[in-house]
């Protein structure tokens, strides 16, 4: 599969990017290894992590997602094979207000706590984990580009922003000459997810009007929740599926979309997850999956879309699915 470019900048990244959020918790550092060995074997160079990660609930090693990238990745000596994205300004484990940290001392220390759990000098793509609208978003903008300027991160995006407040960042950039947000990580997939149900009301998912922006603007997309938990899978395999799983996708539409999955499924023998990432391909904007596993037969469902032809004359079946989008 060839590579995506993320627009207005010089990163080219596999078109599915590995989730890290249960590493060093959940997935022990071994299997955490043996995911990252078969992900750059399998062709991919694009690792998602977060400086969060690994401290809900507060762990023995906190940052450990960060720090068992970071090892890996000098294990490996591949910090030129991967393109890294992290995220900082998210509330602290420990913080029951749940307060959200975009002042510029946080930034800064966020930043440079990720440099070091990574063992980098420089981080590719750098993401506002959540937002706080009570921010003015200039002085957000300025703290990013004065951190760019700095040479430790090469670009920046936001991750949980509304469309009217990444609308009034982008402006601001352009109005001041600042080089602006290239990406946008939120939740997406080819269910339809209903928002409401979940608990975390700062997570934000994708909506026809930001998919639009994003077609007008050309601007990159990073799909978290990329395979909808294994819902169309699970739902396949009748393997028991938690109970929000079922009252986030509960909707007519994914009874539909998971009946013309199955049939794809059935004719062309490409898995039900395989298929959904197939979903993210030629899309009207650069988009990218990210995907997290939790064992080795996810992980080479997941892995085998880096083997697949961009031109499966699947996608474009798959494309239409999620009509509500489009
Ligand atoms: N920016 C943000 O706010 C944000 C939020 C969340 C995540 N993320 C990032 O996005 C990544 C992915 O997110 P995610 O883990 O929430 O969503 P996801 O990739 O849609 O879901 C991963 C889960 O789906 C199940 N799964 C995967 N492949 C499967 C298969 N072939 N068959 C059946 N089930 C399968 C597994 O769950 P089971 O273990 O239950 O089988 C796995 O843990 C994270 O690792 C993280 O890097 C970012």
């Amino acid at each position: 599969m060839e590579k995506i470019r993320i627009t207005g900048t010089d990163l080219a990244v596999s078109p599915l990017s590995l989730g890290t959020v249960n590493y060093g918790t959940k997935t022990s550092e071994k299997e955490a290894f043996y995911q990252m060995d078969a992900y750059l074997d399998a062709g991919g160079n694009f690792i998602d992590t977060a400086s969060v990660y690994g401290c809900f609930p507060p762990t023995a090693e906190m940052h450990a997602s960060e720090k068992v990238v970071g090892r890996w990745l000098k294990a490996r000596n591949a910090y030129d094979k991967i393109v890294i994205s992290t995220k900082g300004g998210h509330p602290l484990a420990n913080d029951e207000s749940f307060t959200i940290r975009l002042k510029r001392d946080e930034l800064l220390s966020d930043v440079d706590k990720s440099l070091q759990n990574l063992g980098t000098d420089v981080i590719d793509m750098y993401f506002l984990h959540r937002d706080d609208p009570s921010m003015p978003v200039g002085e957000v903008m300025e703290t990013l580009e004065e951190i760019k300027n700095k040479g430790k991160i090469r670009n920046y995006g936001f991750s949980n922003w509304t469309l009217k407040r990444a609308v009034e960042a982008q402006a601001y950039c352009r109005l001041n000459g600042l080089s602006g947000f290239t990406m946008n990580q939120l939740m997406w997939s080819l269910a339809h997810i209903t928002i409401d149900e979940i608990a975390d009301k700062t997570l934000v998912a994708m909506d026809k009007d930001t998919y639009q922006w994003h077609a007008e603007n050309h601007l990159s997309a990073m799909a978290y929740r990329s395979v909808a938990k294994g819902y169309f899978e699970k739902r396949r395999n009748g393997a028991p599926m938690r109970g929000d799983l079922i009252t986030t996708y509960k909707d007519p539409l994914n009874d539909e979309i998971y009946s013309a999955l199955l049939s794809l499924h059935n004719e062309t023998g490409i898995s039900m997850t395989a298929l959904s990432l197939l979903y993210f391909i030629s899309q009207p904007f650069p988009a990218v999956a990210i995907a997290s596993f939790t064992n080795d037969t996810q992980l080479s469902e997941g892995l085998s879309v880096l083997k697949m032809d961009a031109s499966e004359p699947v996608i474009s079946q798959i494309h239409a699915l999620r009509r509500d989008l489009i």
